[in-house]
């Protein structure tokens, strides 16, 4: 089977392309920008768009089956746009016997649904006005659970950041939201299963309100959240609000916002009929999920990264959610220090070699630990000089080692959040790097708090890093 996948670089596009590399088939991209994708890949790539033809032309020449998940949110005059890209699509689709268009578009009712939603659906109706000269089939979602998905970080920014929400009326409409894994099972399984015409499949996990979303998303992260709905709040008002708590751009926070009054509930059974083996995740679960993933993303993978063109492309494209993970980076250059030496002081840290400066603060730190029930920094540690992956590390535990490149220590002490600290050699540089997940308001007030004190502390181990290995170096020679 020869695929072609349009909106790759999009949110949904990412993700189905991961799991088409996987598959049996041929797989072909269209993309504005060739530069975004992995040339060691074995993808085929077509550079174009939409509105080009000729490009169309090249795209879908040859292919079975086309996913269409493009979409100009972020234009002022998108509806115009998505109508005439549609329209260019089916036709060129038809002209070069593409046998099904798979399109993903939203959920809800044309009478009742907010400009974004009905400019989506128009797209829909479009790809599947041919039923006689090409088999269109329609997944329709409602809120995507996922990391970096716009109206899931909508939910996840304002639960995290506000514990108590006045919120307008909205919170109260109906939704069935669903995991993204589960979208991507459902987009993926839809290219083999037999349909005869045209089909709408709406998917989605359990009935909910927007509010029992926003408390889901609170107890998933371990929160308590207090939410008073007022119906004087205006669209308008609730988008600047957004704005302010969210890392969503305004325009796409009230495309979005608009569409919270309507229901988005499923309207067929065709999921359970034409999928019987996609179970979607529970809501709480599908969260879960998307914070495991996000700390993987943003912590965990930058240690196994090979630091090749697909790394640069994801650290510049995937941090839609990083505003969640905050940061205290610092870098020194070598200087023709040895890597090894260097590796070997900074997996010295700790014990009774102490915190390369400031050990007085650590001292502190780790009794106010114990006051509140921590393991302060009693545990010291197994060797002075060597590590294991899982052992501790006074009030940290090693979470990866990789010889003369990486270490990563995760926070065993009580803190509102979880926190990291990574030493990595790139290149010619030291990059020390503390990370923090806050937990809700407390965590990011905490954080904030020991700004200065995390810039004397870092600011120092590093350079003291730096000095101590020179001074090995001098001394062996
Ligand atoms: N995300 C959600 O929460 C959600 C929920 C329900 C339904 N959906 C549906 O899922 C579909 C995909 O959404 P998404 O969130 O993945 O979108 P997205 O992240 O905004 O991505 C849109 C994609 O469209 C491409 N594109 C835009 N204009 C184009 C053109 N003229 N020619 C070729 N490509 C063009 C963009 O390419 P570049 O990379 O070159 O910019 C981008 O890859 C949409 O139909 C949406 O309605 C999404």
């Amino acid at each position: 089977m020869k695929v072609l996948l349009t909106g790759a670089n999009g949110y949904i596009g990412r993700r189905l392309k991961q799991k088409l590399l996987g598959e049996d088939i041929t797989l072909r991209m269209l993309v504005r920008n060739p530069k975004s994708v992995d040339a060691t890949l074995d993808i085929e790539v077509v550079e174009g768009n939409s509105f080009d033809k000729a490009s169309l032309r090249v795209a879908l020449e040859g292919i079975d089956t086309a996913y269409y998940l493009i979409h100009s949110l972020q234009e002022h005059n998108y509806k115009e746009l998505d109508k005439q890209s549609a329209k260019n699509f089916l036709d060129i689709a038809i002209e070069q016997g593409v046998k099904r268009i798979i399109y993903l578009g939203g959920l809800g009712i044309k009478e009742e649904a907010s400009e974004h939603l009905l400019s989506r659906i128009e797209t829909g109706e479009i790809l599947s006005s041919q039923p006689q000269e090409i088999e269109t089939l329609w997944i329709r979602a409602g809120v995507i659970i996922g990391s970096g998905s716009a109206s899931f970080e909508i939910i996840r920014h304002l639960t995290e950041k506000l514990p108590l929400m006045v919120t307008p009326k909205w919170v109260t409409t109906l939704a069935q939201p669903i995991g993204v894994d589960d979208v991507i099972s459902y987009l993926n399984a839809s290219k083999d299963i037999k349909i005869s015409g045209n089909l709408v499949v709406d998917i989605g996990s359990e009935i909910m309100t927007y509010k029992e979303m926003m408390l889901g998303c609170a107890k998933a992260l371990g929160l308590r959240r207090w939410i008073i709905p007022l119906p004087i709040l205006t669209i308008k008002l609730s988008s600047y609000w957004l704005n302010l708590f969210t890392p969503v751009p305004y325009s796409v926070a009230q495309s979005l916002i608009e569409g919270l009054s309507s229901e988005v509930i499923l309207q067929n059974n065709h999921a359970k009929e034409y999928f019987p083996q996609i179970e979607p995740l529970p809501f709480e679960e599908a969260v879960k999920q998307s914070i495991k993933e996000m700390e993987e993303n943003q912590v965990f993978s930058r240690w196994s990264d090979a630091g090749g063109r697909e790394d640069i492309w994801q650290e510049k494209y995937s941090d839609d959610a990083s505003s969640a993970i905050l940061l205290d980076r610092q870098s020194l250059p070598l200087n023709g220090l040895s890597k090894e030496k260097l590796y070997d002081t900074f997996c010295s840290i700790g014990g009774k070699e102490g915190w390369f400066g400031y050990d007085w603060l650590w001292e502190i730190r780790g009794w106010l630990d114990k006051m509140i029930g921590g393991a302060g920094l009693n545990r010291g540690r197994r060797d002075s000089y060597k590590l294991r992956v899982g052992e501790s590390v006074d009030f940290w535990r090693v979470e990866d080692l990789i010889p003369n490149e990486r270490l990563l220590l995760r926070a065993q002490m009580k803190v509102p959040g979880k926190a990291w600290l990574e030493f990595k050699i790139a290149g010619d540089n030291l990059i020390q790097t503390a990370y923090f997940y806050p937990r809700g308001l407390w965590g990011r007030l905490y954080w904030y708090l020991l700004t200065p004190l995390h810039y004397l502390v870092f600011r120092n181990m590093i350079r003291a890093i730096i000095q101590k290995t020179k001074a090995y170096q001098q001394r062996e020679k």
